[in-house]
């Protein structure tokens, strides 16, 4: 009789366990030990206290997935993956949603019907593919204090199973509410972590506090510059195409062959398109700008052209400009990160 009240307390323990270790925030174990035990980060929780910090994993991929039909959640997205070296893909809708669509003040626009109907599931027209990442930060706006059903059509269609996902959107005012929590429902597996809002002007410290709570990682997104052997300071503008040269120099050095062109500068190609927002300018000896979106160009004398500036090499007079770059070819080495 005692016997048999033992086996019932026991099995209720069992129950019990396997109900908690089976739910949603959970640590995943430990691929290398299998304990389930973490690197701590500074902050153990996520910052509305729910979720487990993600262990750090140096050698593991980090994907920033985001669903965004006017680019306010795609910014935050950009900023992350810049941040954490992740790299990014972006749910296409196969049917892409139109200003009309998205009228949330008219019951009848599309998006209005979607979110009215717990069911829909528009359809995703490319294929993401998760295989070999470690950590999904999954980003989306607030449509109805819910997520877009075309989410639920991605968390249903993955399988998250021993993938930390961090949940963020953005919103005119609502917070995340319970979207995180249905998302996780939704989907195949995974450890969810708690989700985050950000509004859309949101600035990059805070993405970075946020991603350092979380357990995330900042990457060392410093660029380094070489004239043939030897470093420059560089003065780095904040744009567009100095984030994707990051990007790109961040997995092997960019190594750039330059020739000498029209007696103020050398110009080499940079072997792919960044994204260039050209303006009529007078390059300064020093300069390095963005020519015809895949090229480099390094400047000892000047030009008036159409270019995108990338930087401007720091403490070198003219003279000693010339010195280093009017007497033959020389190659050009970026790295991204510790030198
Ligand atoms: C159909 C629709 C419904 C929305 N519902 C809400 C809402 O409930 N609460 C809120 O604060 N903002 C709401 N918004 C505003 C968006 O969440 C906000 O503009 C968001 O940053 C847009 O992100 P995106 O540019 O990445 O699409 C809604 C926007 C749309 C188009």
């Amino acid at each position: 009789m005692r016997k048999r009240k033992w086996l019932a307390i026991l099995t209720v323990l069992i129950l019990v366990f396997c109900m908690t270790a089976c739910g949603k925030k959970q640590t995943v174990p430990d691929p290398v030990d299998g304990s389930g035990s973490q690197q701590q980060g500074p902050d153990q929780t996520s910052p509305s206290g729910g979720g487990s910090a993600i262990p750090a994993q140096e050698d593991e991929g980090v994907l920033v997935v985001v669903f965004s039909a006017t680019g306010t959640t795609r910014g935050v997205a950009e900023k992350i993956a810049d941040l954490t070296g992740a790299d990014l893909a972006e749910i296409v809708p196969a049917q892409p949603y139109t200003e009309a669509d998205l009228k949330y003040s008219d019951k009848n626009s599309r998006a209005t019907k979607e979110q009215n109907d717990p069911d829909v599931r528009p359809a995703i027209s490319n294929d993401i593919k998760l295989d070999g990442y470690r950590t999904i930060y999954l980003g989306y706006p607030i449509w109805f204090g819910q997520a877009p059903r075309i989410m639920s059509t991605f968390v249903e269609s993955h399988d998250f199973s021993g993938k930390n996902v961090i949940p963020f959107c953005t919103s005119g005012s609502s917070d995340i509410g319970s979207s995180d929590d249905t998302l996780a429902e939704q989907a195949k597996g995974g450890n969810w972590l708690e989700g985050k809002r950000f509004p859309g002007s949101v600035s990059q410290e805070e993405i970075e506090s946020w991603i350092i709570e979380t357990g995330g990682m900042i990457v060392d997104s410093t660029l380094h510059m070489m004239i043939d052997k030897t470093g420059v300071e560089v003065d780095w503008e904040s744009n567009a195409a100095v984030d994707a040269l990051k990007k790109i120099s961040r997995k092997e050095p960019l190594v750039i062959k330059m020739s000498m062109y029209g007696g103020f500068e050398q110009v080499g190609q940079i072997g792919q398109q960044l994204p260039a927002d050209d303006k009529r300018v007078t390059a300064q000896p020093g300069d390095i700008m963005l020519y015809s979106g895949d090229q480099m160009v390094v400047f000892y004398g000047t030009n008036t052209w159409e270019y995108t500036k990338l930087g401007k090499i720091r403490d070198m007079n003219s003279t000693q400009l010339a010195e280093r770059l009017a007497r033959g070819d020389v190659t050009v080495t970026i790295v991204c990160g510790g030198k």
